[in-house]
């Protein structure tokens, strides 16, 4: 078989369908330390040069080159072929220490200038011990717990010879139909940045030449999660305004935590192709943000310069792609195929070709490959699920948890309970609750809900189990079987959402509905009386106007992880107090799409005039749920909200402190979260904005003093002339629980 048709067969194999085979937390600030390259520049440098100059074109060509290897097996007779002319600057998919040696072993003691091969794989949420979906993880609002996780990550991948993640994602997400916003932290820039900063620190500490860390990339540069309709890989039209107030600062921030990757996004932006826009990669990325790293194009990104109709032909394509700033060709062989004959022709520059491969040898020098290329089977082992490891995933996944309802306080369960009914399509599905994107995950190593129950429970506890029905299916055939083992049972838990593959890349879904019949069995067992929990697994908020009026209880899971079932039943039965917030708003309805919380007031705001505002006739303006909220097992009260200053000037800071209580007779966790809304400026500004946010833990009785500061990042925004500036004019301050409750204050930015 061809590569074309193997990687077509793997892609459609792994990518299309993967599912089924598969601190320094930020303490209100997004401020991100600069982390110094890992080795003495110079000296790297220095290398880079003295092996550039020994190079063919062709040579420098292959270091351009990433191909996609044989997901499992061996390796094509044709990888090695190519790895001994040092054609293969990089590869993906092929992980595992004897896997990556084998090819290693050829680039690095048969090609002419040894130069090693950088391994690379998706490792979003895990490598093969799996944390909850970015957007879960996101739901914590614990970049540390991020942090850890990614650090494990990198641990696990390095110790299998991967040495570069295609991670973090860090686009912003308004549209829940769009599939990848599991992949990312959802709506907030701010929620986004702090998550950015966490996860690259996690992947590359603060120095990725150590051989336990990846190298992580920034994806995908840039709005890609602005696709039309929602609908993956589709057109964006953001302002520039917008692009930088929304969409830029998570890449930013992952820049300015030292991030050595960037990938350039499928989409075409303003009518020109993220893989062939010289505005946004050369000019903002590098020309204004001075990046020196890699880019990388998405997967076959290049080529689909022709389909997006601003390239006639591959020569063409590859012309665009590298003169605007993308270094490495993803899958397509444009670049080795059609530089020298550019070059020749006078339409491509050798200096540009000489800069694209500076960067990779570049990364593979701070990477520390050259002096490390091998992985260690031995240390492997000893790494991939780890007790330790398993352990931070239990831990995080619980960290993860929202708990959208408790009527009466029906959660947690009672531990007299003699018998429970588990019951519904996800109840007992270890592969979605690796979720999409799952690494190295395997389905066998995952425990799924009803495991967990089972170790959680003493064994004279019975659990009766049933389906109920498929998670998109037609038939309520196992209605009957449910609705028996509810009775049957003490206490019932509904385990409802979406399949893992039904969000992810091309997984982008018109609806935001329970799908199949899952609403019709939550609405079977209501009818039985017992008492009962909704457990949701999904990727992306849902619109579950009927189970929020009426199922007593929901706990939002999303795609928990490997240990999912455990850290499940450990917050089901009180052994964790779930604490985690909404990082997205939940509609009430696909169609108020795009809902977001930090959307502009208009000139008639919801509610001003029953007839003539920017509201629909037919539907409420408010959410289900907004974003930032998420209830608990105990209660807090915010009081004595106070402001260091009630007047400052533009360049000086003020203060915001609050006073957080447990109120509650259980220890647990509250988000406080700090909201700015700038009521006059030059430019409109939104309703609110997130600026600073903590996660604190408290004892029944105990209470704590949280502060923030609001400085010049985040009191200023783009002006009419897209200049970063402080305005004079009144702020109000909101410090809440969510985006829609707090105290309120507000102070003035007065002139100099
Ligand atoms: C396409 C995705 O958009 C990207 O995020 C991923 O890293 C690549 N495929 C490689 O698997």
């Amino acid at each position: 078989m061809n590569r074309e048709k193997y990687c077509a067969a793997k892609v459609h194999r792994w990518w299309w369908m993967m599912p089924c085979l598969m601190a320094w937390a930020l303490a209100g600030s997004a401020n991100a330390q600069i982390v110094s390259p890992p080795a003495s520049s110079r000296d790297i440098e220095r290398k880079v040069s003295r092996l550039l100059a020994r190079m063919t074109l062709a040579e420098k060509l292959g270091q351009l080159q990433q191909l996609c290897g044989a997901w499992d097996g061996d390796s094509l007779p044709e990888d090695f072929d190519l790895a001994r002319q040092a054609a293969l600057g990089s590869m993906i998919f092929i992980r595992g220490a004897k896997r990556t040696a084998e090819l290693q072993r050829v680039a690095v003691n048969e090609s002419r200038l040894k130069i090693p091969i950088l391994f690379a794989f998706d490792v979003i949420h895990g490598y093969r011990t799996i944390f909850p979906v970015p957007l879960g993880e996101a739901a914590s609002w614990d970049p540390s717990g991020a942090e850890e996780a990614a650090s494990i990550a990198a641990n696990e991948a390095s110790s299998g010879g991967v040495r570069w993640t295609f991670a973090p994602m860090v686009d912003i997400a308004r549209d829940p139909r769009w599939g990848r916003i599991v992949e990312g932290s959802g709506e907030d820039p701010f929620l986004g940045m702090a998550m950015a900063v966490a996860r690259v620190r996690g992947f590359q500490g603060t120095n990725y030449g150590r051989p336990d860390k990846v190298v992580a990339c920034a994806k995908h540069w840039v709005a890609y999660g602005a696709a039309e309709g929602g609908r993956d890989y589709n057109t964006a039209e953001v302002s520039e305004r917008t692009l930088r107030e929304i969409y830029f600062p998570p890449f930013k921030a992952a820049l300015d935590a030292g991030v050595g990757t960037f990938m350039s996004a499928f989409n075409d932006l303003d009518g020109i192709p993220c893989s062939a826009n010289s505005f946004t990669l050369s000019r903002v990325l590098r020309g204004e943000w001075h990046f020196d790293g890699v880019v990388v194009s998405d997967y076959n990104a290049v080529k689909e310069l022709i389909a997006h109709g601003v390239a006639a032909d591959g020569k063409e394509a590859a012309a665009l792609s590298l003169t605007a700033g993308v270094d490495m060709d993803r899958f397509s062989r444009l670049y080795s195929e059609h530089a020298g004959q550019l070059i020749k022709e006078g339409k491509l520059r050798l200096a540009t070709i000489d800069e694209a491969v500076r960067r990779v040898l570049r990364l593979k020098y701070r990477l520390g490959l050259f002096e490390h290329p091998f992985a260690d089977e031995a240390l492997e082992s000893a790494t991939l699920l780890s007790v330790k490891n398993l352990a931070a995933a239990r831990e995080l996944a619980t960290r993860s948890f929202v708990l959208l309802k408790n009527d009466h306080g029906i959660l947690p369960i009672s531990r007299q309970i003699k018998s429970i009914a588990v019951i519904g399509p996800l109840a007992d599905d270890s592969q979605s609750m690796i979720g999409p994107w799952s690494g190295d995950g395997r389905k066998e190593d995952a425990v799924s809900l009803r495991a967990g129950l089972r170790a959680k429970l003493p064994a004279d506890t019975k659990i009766n189990f049933a389906r109920g029905c498929d998670v998109n299916g037609n038939s309520s055939e196992g209605f009957g079987e449910a609705e028996n083992a509810a009775r049957q049972s003490d206490f019932v838990i509904l385990a409802v959402g979406e399949s893992a593959d039904m969000s992810g890349e091309a997984s982008s879904r018109s609806s935001l509905d329970l799908p199949g019949r899952q609403l019709e069995l939550i609405q079977a067992i209501h009818a039985t009386g017992k008492p009962y929990a909704v457990v949701l697994m999904n990727g992306r908020p849902l619109s579950i106007n009927w189970v929020a009026s009426n199922s007593p209880a929901i706990l939002e899971t999303w795609f928990a992880g490997t240990q999912g079932g455990n850290a499940i039943a450990d917050t089901l039965f009180g052994d964790a107090n779930p604490a985690g917030k909404l990082p997205v708003t939940f509609p009430r309805s696909v169609d108020q799409v795009p809902i977001y919380y930090n959307h502009k007031n208009t000139g008639r705001p919801p509610g001003s005039d029953p007839k003539s505002a920017s509201q629909y006739i037919d539907l409420p303006s408010t959410p289900l749920y907004p974003f930032g909220y998420g209830l608990s097992y105990t209660q807090f009260k915010l009081s004595r909200l106070q402001l260091s200053n009630v007047q400052i000037r533009p360049n000086r800071s003020v203060t915001v402190g609050v006073e957080v209580e447990n109120i509650g007779d259980r220890t647990g966790d509250e988000v406080v979260q700090l909201y700015i809304h700038d009521l006059a400026a030059s430019v409109t500004r939104p309703v609110k904005e997130l600026k600073g946010f903590q996660r604190v833990s408290l004892h029944p009785g105990e209470s704590r003093h949280v502060e923030f500061t609001l400085g010049l990042r985040e009191l200023g925004f783009y002006d009419r002339t897209l200049h970063f500036a402080v305005e004079p004019g009144r702020f109000k301050v909101m410090v809440g629980a969510s985006s829609e409750d707090g105290l309120e204050s507000s102070f003035e930015i007065v002139e100099k």
